[in-house]
């Protein structure tokens, strides 16, 4: 086939393209090299075919069946060397597989049945508390590596975080036009935050959302609720480190000052601070608890004593999944070479 008449302008098109080409190819080359966050994407090639370095890290479920992308580690836990998959048939080859329990707990048959390759980590990733974390005996002398909420955790993964608020990240208080807020989608009358609930609602206007009450859409939720002065984190179950969303994203996220009923508040303190939340233990009853919300509601400077802190930091909440397993690939790469968990009964409580 003869090259048309026409050509010679699509000549110089081709080799702008080509030139094109390669120019992005080196500014690639360039980049990669030299901040080392290659990260491969999921393929189905062999694992022979990754960087050296890239710990292969198997997914054993997704948690709970909720599939995300892999192998997009985002700021600050990008550079991660790892190669995620949640294919098993890399099992043999796998540095760590990652059980989460609530996946695996129904039947001992759940965790992986063949012979563990040499030096495969297993590491246990939860963040259920310990009443809702069923058969821990399942785990005996299986476990090498703990992943939850826990703070002693071989890996850490709370559900959120204070950060140092930088320069330009000036907080403003919502406009607030509402009192009390709950959301609340476990209603069970004999728990500790019902029955707290039930003595408050009649000192203070509350308004419940969720199941049954109020609707609160997720997308609406930070919206609503930052209308509020104040929201309850009541957390379904008492146990140490276990402070969840309630707190940092549907109190702390939305700008309305936390009413916590947890772990006692020096729990807390170790994580946020002393000033940025009230403890529904520091009253002797919820009569007191309420008067005290109202004599925060009438008076506006000693309300926003509870936001001081936000000048220096700021709160982070990321339920995002991908973040727990890229911070397990960091872990994994400065594990000891032997390490184990040989209960997990004793420690989860
Ligand atoms: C409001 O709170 C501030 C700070 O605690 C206090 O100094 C002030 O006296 C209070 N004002 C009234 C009217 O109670
Ligand atoms: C992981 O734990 C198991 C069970 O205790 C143990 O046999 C294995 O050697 C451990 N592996 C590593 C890499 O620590």
């Amino acid at each position: 086939m003869s090259i048309p008449q026409s050509s010679s302008c699509l000549r110089y098109f081709v080799v702008f393209l080509i030139q094109g080409l390669i120019a992005f190819l080196l500014f690639a080359y360039y980049k990669y090299s030299n901040n080392h966050s290659i990260v491969p994407a999921y393929s189905n090639a062999e694992p022979s075919n990754k960087p050296a370095s890239n710990l292969i890290i198997l997914l054993w479920t997704w948690p709970f069946g909720d599939a995300f992308p892999l192998n997009s580690c985002q700021k600050p836990f990008d550079n991660p060397q790892c190669f995620f998959t949640a294919d098993r048939k890399y099992y043999n080859t796998a540095n760590a597989v990652v059980l989460h329990h609530r996946d695996v707990c129904t039947s001992k048959q759940q965790i992986p049945q063949t012979p563990r390759p040499e030096g495969q980590y297993w590491v246990w990733f939860n963040l259920e508390s310990p009443i809702h974390s069923p058969n821990l005996h399942f785990m005996d002398n299986a476990i090498n590596l703990t992943m939850s909420y826990r703070s002693d955790s071989d890996i850490f993964t709370p559900y959120g975080w204070i950060e140092p608020n930088e320069d330009g990240d000036h907080f403003a208080i919502p406009p607030k036009s509402e009192l009390v807020a709950w959301a609340v989608s476990n209603w069970n009358p004999h728990s500790r935050r019902v029955r707290l609930y039930e003595e408050l609602k009649n000192h203070i206007q509350v308004d419940v959302f969720g199941n049954g009450h109020l609707p609160l859409a997720r997308q609406d939720t930070l919206a609503i609720l930052s209308k509020y002065k104040f929201y309850l984190a009541f957390e379904n179950s008492i146990h140490k480190d276990y402070i969840t969303e309630k707190l940092w994203a549907n109190a702390l996220m939305s700008g309305s000052v936390p009413i916590v009923l947890g772990p006692p508040r020096e729990n807390y303190e170790r994580f946020i601070p002393a000033n940025s939340f009230i403890h529904v233990d520091d009253f002797p009853s919820a009569k007191e608890l309420a008067s005290y919300m109202h004599e925060l509601d009438k008076n506006d400077t000693k309300y926003k004593q509870y936001f001081n802190w936000r000048t220096k930091f700021k709160p982070i909440s990321k339920l995002d999944w991908s973040i727990q397993y890229c911070k397990a690939c960091i872990a994994l790469h400065r594990a000891p070479p032997y390490r184990s968990m040989p209960s997990l009964v004793a420690w989860y409580k």
